[in-house]
Order: C-alpha cells, then structure tokens, then sequence
C-alpha cells in the first residue's frame, strides 16, 4: 500500500502564522519572514497575524491592536505582496476557531501533553495557565489545514507543533473515511502539511546566552535584535554579543561546542544567502571583533530599511487595516467552503 495516495492531489498552498506579542525580532525575521518572501515567487501564500493565538497569554487590548499593525507592517515592510497573496489577521475569519473546536475532539490529551513549548511556556504553574494554552497546537492545526495548505515555513520551535498537525490530519481523515469517500475526497480530505524549516538559521539563539533560543519574551532587549531597532542599537547589541576568546574556525566543525560563535556566524550566513562554511572561508582565522564589525554592517544595511518602512506603514492605521479588512475577506471565502465540507463530513445539520 502506498504510505499517502492522496498527498499528490492537493494543490501547493503556503500558509504560516506570526503572534502579534511585541518584539519581532531577526529569528523571526530569520526563520520566517524571510522564507515567506522566496515562497511568494513559487506559490500561492497565505499569512496569517495570529491574534487568537497571542490571548492565550495575557494582553493589553490596545497593546494587542498594536502589535498586529506592527506585524502586517513588517510583512510588507519585508515584501509580501499583499495583492498576489493573502495577509489577514485570524480573528477576521471565524472558521479557524470553529475547526479548532472540532479537533480538541480529533486530538488525544496525551498528544498535547507531550508538546515541549507548553511545558516551557506553563513551567511549574501548569493549574494557573489558560486552558487556550493548552490547546494552543490545535488552532495552529486549524490554521493550516482550514486553507487545506500544503507548506508551512517555520522556525525549527515549531517543528513538533508541525508534527501534530499532520496526526490530526491524518486521524480526522481515519474516524471519518467514510463520510469523506462519500462525499468524493478519496482517502482525505485533509493534507499531511509539510514543515518548511531550512537555512543555516532556523534556530536564531539569544546574544546574550547560545543556549536559550532568541524570544520576544526575553527580559534583556539585548539578547535580540529587533525588527525596528535603529542602526545604533543594531550595531551596539552585536558589539555586546557574547562570544568566547578564541578565534573564529576556517571550518564548520570547529564551532562544535561555541554555541556563541555558532550563531553569530549563522546570523550572517542567514542574512547574506551563504552558508556557514562560506562564511567561515572569509572570515575563519580572523579576530571576532572584524567578524562583528562586519556583521554589524551587514545587518544594519539589511535591516535599516525594513524597520524604516514599518514604522512608516504603522503610521497609516487606515491603510493597514483596510489590507487586514480585504485579506480576510479573501481567506474567508476559501475557509467557508472548508468548513462547509467539514461540517457534512461530521454529520452537522447546515442550512
Ligand atoms: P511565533 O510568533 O512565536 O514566531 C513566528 C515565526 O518565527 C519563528 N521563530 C524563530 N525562528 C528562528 N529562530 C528563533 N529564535 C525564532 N523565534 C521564532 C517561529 O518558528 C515562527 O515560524 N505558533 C506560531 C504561530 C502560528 C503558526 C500557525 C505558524 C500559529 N499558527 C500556523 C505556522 C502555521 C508561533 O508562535 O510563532
């Protein structure tokens, strides 16, 4: 037996997600956004600002509303046409949190219990965290397959989330065979979405300590580089990056056990389309201060002009949400229809 017959049938479709919780940052930017961009010139794409997914710790209201301007910004700031593909804001389309509903009935506790970002983000108050939290992979769940998309660039934090999206998929295919051979899908309606995580940076670590990965949360601001940081504070926090006495290798094994060096050498490699070793054959046996000289450069030429444009773009509210208000128009249209042949699949009574 084939392992997926179905998977061939679906049509290519780009779907990814960004909280609106403050300080995009370059993992963001890195991991993501960055791969959003390439995607858009080979695929259809849909990008989401996920604005469920950031109450489900707390926010202010107007902080909220903030941040989700502040992150259509950047994805324009960065080059997403917003005419080709769709951006919108999740809490526009109502069916996200409607097949979200349906697979906390598909999902299995014990599957959500085993998800590391929730044992990290809960930590020792696991009785005091909201119950969203909880769920929190089932909306992501919901969030891809809502569009029945085949892609999802990530960072590699979200690979197990990835992971569990495929296991409803593919249980929702399995309970309901029957209903959805019926109804002419073959053996699935829903596809195995695949995690697009590639790139020397697809774990941008802090600059302050290379074992803890970069975060919007992290108290110390220079632990990261934020998508609007002005080029002194770029150069500064690079200055202040922590590294280790030695000189850089000339080869990539010999970053083994520099998380430091690691990471600063994937940042440049990252932002200027190389990989590391080409990076280490131009810079290996040198000082780190040349090397973050350089990377200071490099990262302030790329950066500057994206957190230029954004703040010019969050300046225009109107304009903003108006690219919201007709995104989600546009992804409601393809949701509804998903939600339609769900509810059928299921056995919902609709008008
Ligand atoms: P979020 O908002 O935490 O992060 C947005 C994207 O940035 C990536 N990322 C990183 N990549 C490399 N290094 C880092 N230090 C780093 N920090 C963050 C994340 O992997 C992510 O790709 N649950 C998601 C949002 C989401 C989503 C979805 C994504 C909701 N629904 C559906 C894909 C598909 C999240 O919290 O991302």
């Amino acid at each position: 037996m084939a392992t997926n017959p179905a998977q061939p049938t679906f049509k290519p479709l780009v779907f990814s997600g960004v909280q609106p919780t403050g300080n995009l940052h370059l993992g963001n930017y890195l991991g993501a956004i960055v791969k959003f961009v390439e995607l858009q010139k080979s695929h259809e794409c849909i990008y989401c600002v996920v604005d469920l997914h950031a109450i489900t710790v707390w926010q202010d209201p107007a902080e909220l509303t903030r941040n989700t301007r502040e992150v259509t910004a950047a994805f324009l700031a960065c080059g997403i046409d917003p005419k080709k593909h769709i951006i919108f804001n999740q809490s526009q389309v109502h069916e996200h949190a409607e097949l979200a509903w349906v697979f906390n009935c598909v999902a299995r506790m014990g599957w959500l219990n085993r998800m590391t970002q929730f044992k990290e983000k809960a930590g020792k108050d696991r009785e005091n965290v909201s119950v969203g939290l909880f769920v929190y992979p089932n909306l992501m769940a919901a969030d891809i397959l809502v569009y029945r998309a085949t892609h999802v660039p990530v960072g590699e934090d979200q690979k197990q989330h990835l992971e569990l999206s495929r296991d409803i998929a593919q249980k929702f295919n399995n309970d309901f065979s029957s209903s959805i051979a019926a109804r002419g899908f073959g053996e699935a309606f829903f596809p195995q979405p695949e995690p697009l995580i590639q790139g020397p940076a697809t774990r941008v670590m802090s600059l302050r300590d290379g074992s803890k990965k970069m975060s919007k949360s992290d108290a110390s601001d220079y632990s990261r580089i934020n998508l609007t940081d002005d080029a002194d504070a770029i150069a500064q926090k690079v200055r202040k990056a922590k590294t280790d006495p030695d000189a850089l290798p000339s080869e990539e094994k010999g970053l083994t056990g520099r998380p430091e060096a690691e990471n600063l050498v994937g940042i440049y490699a990252a932002l200027d389309n190389k990989t590391k070793a080409d990076v280490l054959r131009q810079f290996g046996g040198g000082q780190f201060s040349t090397f973050k000289n350089a990377l200071s450069d490099l990262a302030v030429a790329k950066l500057g002009p994206i957190g230029g444009e954004m703040k010019k773009l969050v300046a225009d509210t109107a304009h903003i949400d108006s690219i919201l208000a007709e995104g989600s128009d546009r992804a409601r249209a393809i949701a509804g229809e998903t939600m339609k042949t769900v509810k059928d699949i299921v056995g919902f009574i609709r008008a």
